[in-house]
């Protein structure tokens, strides 16, 4: 963004820092792509196509290109309405990796994708737990309502169920399927009818608006069809759950919107709600230097943890990229900061801006932007940099493991640069190691694929060593708390510890997992530690 005049709380009050939550082929793509649209940046969607197949890059490098956005691999930046938009990218699919939970923890609110048809489904169930744990507030889209989809209280209903949030919602959708005529927006208590043209997906929808008792509305709808949804929001009016702003930014309840992202019904009324509801950057918890907690105010001066480092996958640079998220204060390229970890000051080099085409965009930035700068071995998951120091930003989570392998050198000769390779590459977060109980094998644990393939590219890359992978049949895993000695498994889990002295147990299937949790009262198995 060009510089601007704003003061420094102006600054903070419009930005929206946020992440998508979503099992793959809910719509999180095409989501993105509509808020594109709709803040004007883009006259036509889709280009965000080849997604599926390509290699180990972000969802949105396709989108470098469009003038005026500023994509990191890592968040992509851009004006809406007023407001500027920080959209972390959370990669779904094959790149799924233990980085889409650690984005989380960089973000303010997130906004819950699911499939009307689909509901809730385990990657979104993943995600929200974190969400959760981290107190972010949650909106969620129910999207692709022009299909055939289930009845929109049983959606509700799963929410709360499956993920122990109240939903409320805020528009009602009118029909569904070939039927899907629009919404009731029940704050403006107004029908919002959708013209079909629109439905060629590339184009803004638009709205025809009339008030709930305007008798037009019949005319429009079918007398029969706006007589019942009037009944069917008259029944949330009771059976529903309220909201109030205090319930959201305490993740106890989810504004709910109905809509479908491929053909624009009900997309720009989500998100003009969302920059209303979401909130701007606040203040974060941090460790203060005497073991002390404190929290930090993003008026205060410049400070910034990283939450995501990404090796370059260019064999020409062994350099990589370490993303930050601002926490307080104006960023300025060139300033000297104390790098909390290495107990020194560093001077932040100029953002390693992937793209800019406008080309100051990273001059300055934020409380809640991200910014990506050049690191061979500064930087770590989880440090802090701080203009004053005296403080660290929370430590990042530990997210539990669902894939497991041993991994070897294919030669001999080769252990010793292996050793070093691992070590360094597990100090970076790049996978978690356990270590089976009585056993003297190490093996290397994942929540997705492209972590272990990440590895084995770096392992030869960066230190020349082939590698070879067995894959283990284990396919969750959960943090032991409770004596490991009288803790009762099934007879196909395995007891390990990880590199912090904690104990862990891998299993076979969650079915495994949850008959432990039921036969072993006294423990606790913990996902995220
Ligand atoms: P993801 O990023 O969450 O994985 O999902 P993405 O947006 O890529 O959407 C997955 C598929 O669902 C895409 O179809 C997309 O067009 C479709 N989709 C998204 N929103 C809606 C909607 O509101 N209604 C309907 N009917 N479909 C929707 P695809 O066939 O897999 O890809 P494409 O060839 O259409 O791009």
């Amino acid at each position: 963004m060009p510089a601007t005049t704003l003061t420094l709380p102006e600054e903070i009050a419009r930005r929206r820092t946020f992440a998508i939550i979503s099992h793959p082929d809910a719509g999180k793509t095409t989501l993105t792509e509509k808020l594109l649209l709709y803040s004007g940046l883009i006259r036509t969607a889709g280009m965000v196509k080849n997604r599926k197949g390509r290699a180990a890059t972000s969802d949105w490098m396709g989108m470098e290109r469009e003038r005026g956005i500023s994509v990191t691999s890592s968040a992509m930046q851009f004006p809406y309405k007023g407001t500027i938009i920080n959209v972390l990218d959370t990669p779904g699919h094959e790149d799924f990796s233990e980085d889409t939970y650690r984005t989380l923890t960089a973000a303010d609110s997130a906004i819950m994708v699911l499939d009307a048809g689909k509901g809730v489904e385990t990657q979104t169930r993943k995600l929200f737990e974190v969400c959760k744990l981290r107190g972010i507030p949650v909106l969620t889209f129910i999207n692709k309502l022009d299909m055939p989809g289930r009845d929109p209280l049983e959606l509700l209903t799963e929410v709360e169920n499956a993920l122990g949030i109240q939903a409320c919602a805020f528009n009602w959708p009118i029909g569904s399927g070939k039927e899907f005529a629009g919404v009731i927006d029940r704050r403006a208590q107004e029908f919002q009818l959708f013209t079909r043209a629109a439905a060629a997906g590339s184009q803004k929808a638009e709205l025809t608006r009339y008030a709930l008792d305007d008798s037009a509305a019949d005319e429009a709808l079918g007398a029969d069809v706006a007589e019942r949804v009037r009944g069917e929001l008259e029944l949330l009016e009771i059976a529903g759950n309220e909201y109030s702003d205090e319930a959201f930014l305490a993740g106890q309840v989810t504004p709910t919107f109905f809509g479908s992202a491929l053909t624009n019904f009900g997309l720009e009324p989500f998100f003009d709600a969302f920059v209303e509801l979401a909130p701007s950057p606040s203040a974060r918890p941090v460790d203060l230097a005497d073991g002390s907690e404190g929290k930090r105010a993003p008026t205060e001066p410049f400070s910034a943890f990283v939450f995501k480092i990404q090796a370059n996958m260019d064999r020409r640079h062994r350099d990589c990229i370490a993303f930050m998220r601002i926490c307080s204060g104006r960023y300025e390229p060139e300033s000297m900061v104390k790098h909390h970890r290495l107990g020194k000051s560093i001077r932040l080099a100029r953002p390693h801006s992937i793209v800019a085409q406008e080309r100051n965009t990273l001059d300055e930035a934020y409380p809640g932007d991200v910014i990506g700068l050049i690191s061979r071995d500064t930087f770590r998951i989880g440090d802090t940099l701080s203009l004053d120091g005296g403080f660290e930003h929370k430590p990042l989570p530990q997210f539990q493991p669902e894939l497991f392998a041993r991994i070897e050198p294919t030669a001999t000769s080769l252990r010793k640069r292996f050793d070093k390779g691992m070590k360094n590459l597990i100090a970076e977060g790049a996978v978690q190691l356990v270590f089976p109980r009585g056993g003297s094998d190490q093996l290397v644990g994942a929540v997705g694929r492209l972590q272990f393939e990440v590895l084995q590219y770096r392992l030869e890359d960066e230190y020349g060593v082939t590698t070879r992978m067995d894959n283990m049949p284990y396919t969750c895993s959960s943090w032991l708390i409770g004596d490991p000695d009288k803790f009762q498994p099934p007879t196909t889990a395995l007891m390990a510890t990880d590199l912090r002295d904690r104990n862990v147990v891998l299993f076979r299937s969650e079915w495994d997992k949850q008959t432990a949790a039921k036969n072993n009262p006294d423990h606790e198995l913990l996902d995220v530690a």
